[in-house]
Formats: structure tokens, C-alpha cells, sequence
């Protein structure tokens, strides 16, 4: 298979939303974000940070009672279920309130996340599953989108693909696992491909190697539910977060050291950053 095509900085232009002189946060609505426990609290602050700053009118984050305390004096913004994941997984929250829907970081993928994320699949809403939310699993269809964004041994893990052989024929493997479970794939790493499950597939030329490094996968989830909530159109909501979550790494390096990043500081850059392309 020939390398799928970039996104490039032209279509990022077209495609990123303005935000409405009438705008008000109903116009962005409600994201949940099921992220974060008791020994991952730092997950659900940084996927926050990453939903709060890229478009979203309200957050509410499902999370353990025991994190909200850390959570309160970085984010005042947000709004809680607490123990969101226990009640997804009985069945007990409105999914039908929600504009978009993103679960997985910091969460452990054990039973309940499980029934969850079923629980999930149900709703009506574009759908991101990420780290502890990612399992070996068929997907039932549904009106609205499901992202998977798996970095390379999540990739393997869900789909059996060995991890050398996915490494070398990455748009390959994200393009025909995303026809075969009918859901979009993220596929990370270098050069992020982006496939949905219609064929229709890119590259992500920004980033680097700033990246590489625990946090910044979890800021990315966080900009891509934001993103769903202020674009008209999904798809141009996932790649538009791959694309400026680089190039927020690429404006870090260009004066600061490659070895130094944190992934809080993405979010600290993003402003300026999206500014770069209204
Ligand atoms: N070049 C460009 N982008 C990169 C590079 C690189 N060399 N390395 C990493 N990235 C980007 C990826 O494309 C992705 O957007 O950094 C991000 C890393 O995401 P994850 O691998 O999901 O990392 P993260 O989740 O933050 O790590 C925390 O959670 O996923 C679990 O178990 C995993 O320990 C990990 C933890
Ligand atoms: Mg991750």
C-alpha cells in the first residue's frame, strides 16, 4: 500500500471552526471524559486540560471520588460524575446529554471498564476509546463514530498485528483494521496515520520526538473531545487535534531541548499555537 497522503497546513486552515459572535457553551456543548484513577489521577488533569482548551463549551469528568481533590485546583472549570466509570457501567448516567464522548486514560482495563465502554457504544455520540479502554473487541455498528487511538503495542494488543512487522507497514495495518472493526484508528507514533473505516486515510506530518513521553497521549484525547465538540464535521475534529497536538511539540523544540517537554505544557501552548492557523 502506497503512504497515505498529509494533512496538511492548508486543509487545517479550511477545516478549523470559528467561533461563533452568538456562540454561547451550549453551541459547543457538554463532553464526558471517563479518565483517571486512583493510582493514574494525573490522566484524567492532563486529558482535561487538553479538552478545556481546544473548543469544548462544558466538561464533566467521570472519575474516582478520591482524584476530584486533585483535579479542583488546576481545573476549576470542570464539572463531575463522580465515579463515572462505576456508574457507566450500571447503566446509570444519561449518555443522551453529552455532544461527544471520550474514555480510557489513566483507567485501569479491567472488568467494569469493560462494561463501560459497552455501555458506551450504546449512546449516541462520537466515541474516542483510548489506553485502559482499548481491548481485543468486535465493535457493534452505530450511527455515530467510534476513535480508537492506540499507540503501537495498544495496536498490537487489540488486534494481534506483531509489533515489528505493524512498525513497517503502519498506513497498511490502521487502514485495513479500521475497514475490518468499522471504526476510526489513530494510529501513533511518527507520523500519526489517522484511518476511517471507509478507506479514507491520512498522514500527520507534525511532532516529534518531544512526544515521547507519558502524558502527552492523554493530552491528546482530551484535545480530540474538545475538538469533536467545536467542529461540524468529526472527522476534520480528529485530525485537526493529531495536527496541532505536533505542531505544539514543534513550537516547544524550536527553542527549548527535545529531552524537556512535559505534556501539561502542550496545553500551554496551544493557544498561541491555534491562533497560528485562524
Ligand atoms: N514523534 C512524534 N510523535 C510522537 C513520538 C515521536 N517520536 N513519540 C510519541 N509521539 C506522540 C504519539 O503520536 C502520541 O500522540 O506522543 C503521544 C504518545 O501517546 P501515548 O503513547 O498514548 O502516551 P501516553 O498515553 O501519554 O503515556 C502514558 O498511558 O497509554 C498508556 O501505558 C501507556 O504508559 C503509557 C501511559
Ligand atoms: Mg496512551
Amino acid at each position: 500500500m502506497t503512504a497515505h497522503p498529509f494533512w496538511t497546513e492548508e486543509n487545517v486552515r479550511t477545516t478549523l471552526p470559528k467561533r461563533e459572535a452568538s456562540g454561547h457553551k451550549g453551541t459547543y456543548g457538554t463532553g464526558l471524559l471517563l479518565a483517571g484513577s486512583r493510582d493514574m489521577p494525573g490522566a484524567a488533569l492532563l486529558s482535561g486540560l487538553g479538552a478545556m482548551r481546544s473548543g469544548i463549551g462544558k466538561l464533566e469528568i467521570g472519575t474516582d471520588e478520591e482524584v476530584i481533590p486533585y483535579i479542583v485546583p488546576v481545573l476549576p472549570e470542570v464539572t463531575y460524575l463522580r465515579n463515572g466509570l462505576q456508574k457507566t457501567a450500571e447503566s446509570s448516567v444519561d449518555l443522551a446529554k453529552y455532544k461527544a464522548v471520550a474514555a480510557g486514560p489513566g483507567i485501569e482495563p479491567n472488568e467494569e471498564t469493560e462494561k463501560a465502554t459497552h455501555q458506551l457504544m450504546k449512546s449516541e455520540s462520537p466515541l474516542i476509546l483510548d489506553a485502559g479502554a482499548l481491548t481485543e473487541r468486535m465493535y457493534d455498528e452505530r450511527q455515530e463514530p467510534v476513535i480508537l487511538t492506540p499507540h503501537p503495542g495498544e495496536f498490537s494488543k487489540i488486534t494481534g498485528v506483531d509489533l515489528k512487522e505493524l512498525q513497517q507497514n503502519r498506513s497498511h495495518h490502521a487502514s485495513i483494521w479500521s475497514e475490518k472493526l468499522g471504526v476510526t484508528i489513530v494510529l501513533k507514533g511518527n507520523e500519526t496515520i489517522i484511518a476511517f473505516p471507509d478507506g479514507e486515510a491520512w498522514t500527520n506530518p507534525t511532532g516529534n520526538s518531544a512526544l515521547a513521553k507519558g502524558g502527552t497521549g492523554d493530552t491528546l484525547t482530551g484535545m480530540m473531545l474538545g475538538m469533536l465538540c467545536c467542529h461540524k464535521e468529526w472527522r476534520h475534529a480528529v485530525l485537526n487535534a493529531v495536527y496541532l497536538h505536533g505542531v505544539c511539540a514543534d513550537k516547544w523544540s524550536e527553542q527549548r531541548s527535545a529531552h524537556t517537554m512535559l505534556a501539561h505544557e502542550l496545553t500551554e501552548l496551544l493557544p498561541v499555537v491555534w491562533k497560528g492557523f485562524e
